[in-house]
């Protein structure tokens, strides 16, 4: 992408909190390649390779970046910080959001966990926690409880969700303003061929509320770059995890793919960053997207998708062209 259609890069509040977020965060899962369930999916990167990746995000304008305890049990979120460290940045330059997975576990360790979280992202302080699924053996009410003291503990920042349906989000949302304090966001499998939030509820609540989406697998895990449509035999050596959830979505894609070429086109710019664009910018600025990334130049091409403008007319084509998979 170059000249023509470029446009700055301009902060959104994450939901009704002062936090300042670019449209386009860094997910940092791949960082536990290679460990753990993540081993079946991504291979180990090296931390010259992360911290390349953690720099080529900043360079791009990227100010956040997205871990968890399950991406390797504190390995992304420790590989996140020397990342940073080695890019020099300090505290305060940096938005980070991790997540307390609640599989088998009660609300307890939330508070239980919390020092941990902080010493493996130390010294970054957490901006935003998210609860990673609505899976816990404890109620909403007692998971909130716990999120709640140790945000007047200072310990975090803001308060977020991960993969709750409507219903769900709207009593986190009831239960946090009881106590006065906001929920932030929710982060959910959002891209231009998974669009069912905006059928089942998730969209409207967001907008309603005031709560962030944050897309996660905004790619789809690549498919929106169009690289496996181009290049079938690149698929068939993917491992099977990646195989068996995307070889549908490939073929269902074809129209689109060749849609957001012909666009991308216009704009000197890539299919991928087309596809991030307008998942960031169709429905105002209510949703921000975190792009994994195995290679600095991957986080780079998507730290420019911020910079594009499509047109009016381009982001309806897009969205007409997509409507299949809401
Ligand atoms: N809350 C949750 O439950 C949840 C679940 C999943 C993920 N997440 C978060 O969301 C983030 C993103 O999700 P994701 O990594 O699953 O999916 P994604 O962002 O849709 O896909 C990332 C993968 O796409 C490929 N890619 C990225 N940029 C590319 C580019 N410019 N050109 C070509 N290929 C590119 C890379 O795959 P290659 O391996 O082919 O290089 C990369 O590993 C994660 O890092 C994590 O922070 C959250």
């Amino acid at each position: 992408m170059s000249k023509g259609t470029t446009s700055e890069i301009v902060l959104r509040n994450l939901g009704k909190t002062k936090i300042k977020i670019t449209p386009i965060g860094q997910g940092v899962m791949q960082f536990a390649g290679g460990t753990t369930f993540m081993k079946f999916v991504y291979p180990a990167l090296t931390d010259k390779e992360s911290n390349s990746i953690v720099k080529t995000a900043l360079d791009g304008g990227i100010n956040w970046f997205d871990t968890a305890e399950a991406y390797g049990f504190g390995l992304s979120e420790e590989k996140l910080s020397k990342g940073l460290q080695a890019a020099g940045i300090e505290d305060e330059e940096v938005v980070i959001a991790t997540k307390w997975m609640p599989m088998m576990r009660r609300a307890e360790s939330i508070r239980k966990t919390i020092a941990n979280r902080l010493k493996h992202l130390h010294p970054y302080s957490i901006d935003l926690h998210q609860i990673h699924m609505p899976y816990s053996l404890s109620s909403f009410q007692k998971q909130f409880d716990a999120m709640a003291d140790i945000f007047e503990e200072g310990h975090i920042k803001s308060i977020g969700i991960s993969n709750f349906s409507a219903k769900q989000m709207r009593k986190a949302h009831e239960i946090l303003e009881e106590k006065d304090l906001v929920l932030a966001s929710n982060q959910v499998n959002y891209s231009l061929i998974k669009r069912n939030i905006e059928s089942n509820g998730v969209l409207d609540a967001a907008k309603e509320l005031g709560i962030t989406i944050i897309s996660w697998s905004p790619l789809q895990s690549g498919i929106l770059s169009g690289k496996f449509h181009k290049d079938k035999e690149m698929f068939k050596n993917q491992p099977a995890v990646r195989r068996l959830r995307s070889r549908n979505q490939i073929k269902e894609s074809q129209n689109l793919i060749d849609v957001l070429e012909n666009i991308a086109a216009n704009h000197k710019a890539t299919i991928t960053q087309v596809a991030l664009n307008w998942l960031v910018n169709f429905h105002g600025k209510i949703v921000v997207a975190i792009p994994g990334a195995t290679k600095a130049n991957q986080a780079e091409s998507n730290s420019r998708a911020m910079r594009i403008q499509l047109s009016k007319n381009e982001l309806k084509e897009i969205d007409e062209k997509s409507r299949q998979f809401i």
